[in-house]
């Protein structure tokens, strides 16, 4: 064969792999709003730089009459390119071809963009889109999941993954993004269950669509399962790059910063009044973290759950940092089974990755009850305690009003290890609330009093008799574990000071094979 022909053969054979399980289901796919695979891809990446590999592999599977059921690239599209100049490695499930099933085949091609990303140390993207295992190739597909979710749990604190689910997910199609850092689901075109409606029905009897099952508005705010829920994927792509800007590339590196035009010492005169008289008057704490971002910049991870804590990423001067802030608006910013989980593991993933934690503080302690002691409070509170002691990061807390009780040392105290930790005026530093605090301590003299206005008297004297002692941040200060009590408005200028002296420290753990995290 001339070499001509030999390329007009390879340039065919890419035409065919183009296509996947073909134009009906790329139009199927579409009609559903969905875009394909490759398209995904193109948008994904910066544009021209992708690389695909293993555009030629075919399944091996004879059973069930596959063998004359033949798609190039078996169903999912993989290799590298960049975002932002930077490198990433990719994979993305095309569901037009055996409804995006892993095969062995499948599982191989995954893998190998997985085991080079941790040579290089580049982030993994994957794109899932999958009915899960194949059925026809049995144990060789479920062999494939365990194969890519031990990959995942090795790569796991060395390269960032970000997993995307734009289509309906299930069985291993579910595991291996839960073993990822964060997960972005579409509206209304994409599921994540374990099984699906119809087994669930056969099994439990129970009734329910898949919108409902496993809808992404289901893990965003009810399961925390997801991390992002977009309106689109377009959104979604968008929103992996955007994270992706935050992060270092592994574990070995620090997060980019980029140049910054908002200046360092930008005075908020607002926030001098941005807490109210009332110590029991909420406000929105994301009115404090966009006023002392960079160009009020914020990305809020996990936004529909556990809406008592805020995380997310910010910049300051330039600096990728991670927030975490107790949401006095909600719940009045308590500290509860999910919150705790939540920012436990945002801790965590900053930690591993070199980020440093910024911790706004208004908490007035953990939820008291039943449904949260049975829940398990005490182990799930102690994760987020467990999670900033053992954090090695630059860490920065600013108490702005209650700091009560278990949850004042949890947030980032300076007792485990918070580096420097200022508080406003307005902070509020004890064991307790003057209300609960006066009925511990007074109760028998308060029951003995029977005149109700005598009473009343009574418990408001001494309730401003503990306001005076306590609820002010210069009784934490006078023991030095608040370095500085500082003025609102002026906030953003000693959170990039800090940073940016704290960004050469070093601080290690004990030598483990592992910690022990309270599960
Ligand atoms: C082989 C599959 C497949 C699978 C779908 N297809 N899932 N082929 N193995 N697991 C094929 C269909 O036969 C169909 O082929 C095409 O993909 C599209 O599927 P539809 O059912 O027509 O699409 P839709 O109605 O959108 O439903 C999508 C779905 C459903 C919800 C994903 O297909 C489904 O429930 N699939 C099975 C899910 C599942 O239980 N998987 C196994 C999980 S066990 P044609 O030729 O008609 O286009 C597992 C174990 C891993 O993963 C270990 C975990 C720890």
């Amino acid at each position: 064969m001339a070499i001509e022909d030999k390329i007009k053969d390879l340039l065919e054979r890419r035409e065919k792999a183009f296509l996947g399980g073909g134009q009906k289901r790329i139009d199927a796919q579409h009609a559903k709003g969905k875009l394909t695979a490759r398209e995904r891809i193109e948008l994904l990446l910066d544009e021209g730089s992708f690389e695909e590999f293993d555009m030629f592999v075919t399944h091996r599977c004879t059973d069930f009459g596959l063998q004359d059921q033949q798609y190039l690239s078996d169903g999912v599209i993989t290799g590298h390119g960049t975002i932002d100049g930077r490198v990433v490695y990719v994979f993305s499930q095309d569901f037009t071809v055996f409804g995006g099933s892993l095969s062995e085949s499948f599982a191989n091609k995954i893998c190998k963009v997985m085991d080079q990303a941790m040579k290089v140390g580049a982030p993994v993207i994957g794109i899932n889109d999958s009915g899960g295992a194949r059925i026809q190739e049995g144990v060789l597909s479920l062999a494939g999941y365990a194969e890519i979710f031990e990959r995942n749990i090795l790569a796991s604190g060395v390269i960032p993954q970000i997993s995307a689910i734009f289509g309906p997910c299930a069985g291993g199609a579910v595991y291996s993004p839960a073993l990822t850092d964060f997960i972005i689901m579409s509206k209304n075109t994409s599921y994540m269950f374990v099984t699906g409606p119809k087994v669930v029905k056969t099994v439990t009897g129970e009734v329910v669509t898949e919108e409902e099952l496993g809808g992404a508005m289901v893990h965003g705010a009810k399961s925390g399962v997801t991390h992002f829920v977009a309106d689109d994927e377009r959104e979604g792509i968008l929103l992996i790059r955007k994270l992706l800007s935050y992060l270092p590339q592994n574990n070995l590196e620090d997060p980019p910063t980029i140049p910054n035009t908002d200046p360092i010492d930008r005075l908020d005169d607002a926030l001098n009044y941005i807490i109210p008289d009332n110590p029991n008057k909420p406000y929105d704490v994301k009115d404090i973290i966009h006023s002392l971002a960079d160009n009020n910049e914020f990305l809020e991870i996990q936004r529909h759950y556990a809406p008592n804590i805020v995380t997310g990423f910010a910049r300051f001067n330039g600096m990728s940092v991670g927030i975490v802030a107790n949401q006095p608006n909600y719940l009045a910013g308590v500290l509860d089974i999910n919150a705790s989980r939540k920012a436990a593991r945002f801790v965590r993933f900053c930690d591993a990755f070199n980020i440093p934690i910024l911790t706004l503080v208004d908490v007035p302690g953990f939820l008291p009850g039943t449904a949260q002691e049975y829940g398990g409070i005490i182990i799930h509170g102690a994760k987020l305690l467990y999670a900033y002691g053992e954090a090695t990061v630059p860490k920065v807390t600013v108490i702005l009003r209650k700091a009560y009780g278990g949850a004042y040392d949890v947030m980032s105290s300076k007792h485990l290890r918070g580096d420097i930790n200022y508080a406003w005026p307005s902070a509020e530093i004890a064991v307790m609330g003057p209300k609960g605090a006066i009925e511990i301590l007074h109760s028998k003299k308060i029951q003995e009093i029977t005149d109700p206005a005598e009473k009343e008297a009574y418990i408001l004297k001494a309730e401003e008799e503990y306001k005076e002692k306590f609820a002010n941040p210069y009784n934490a200060a006078k023991y030095g574990f608040i370095d500085d009590v500082i003025e609102p408005r002026n906030t953003r200028f000693r959170i990039i000071r800090a940073f940016q002296t704290l960004a050469t420290k070093k601080d290690v753990n004990p030598p483990k094979k592992h910690s022990n995290l309270p599960l």
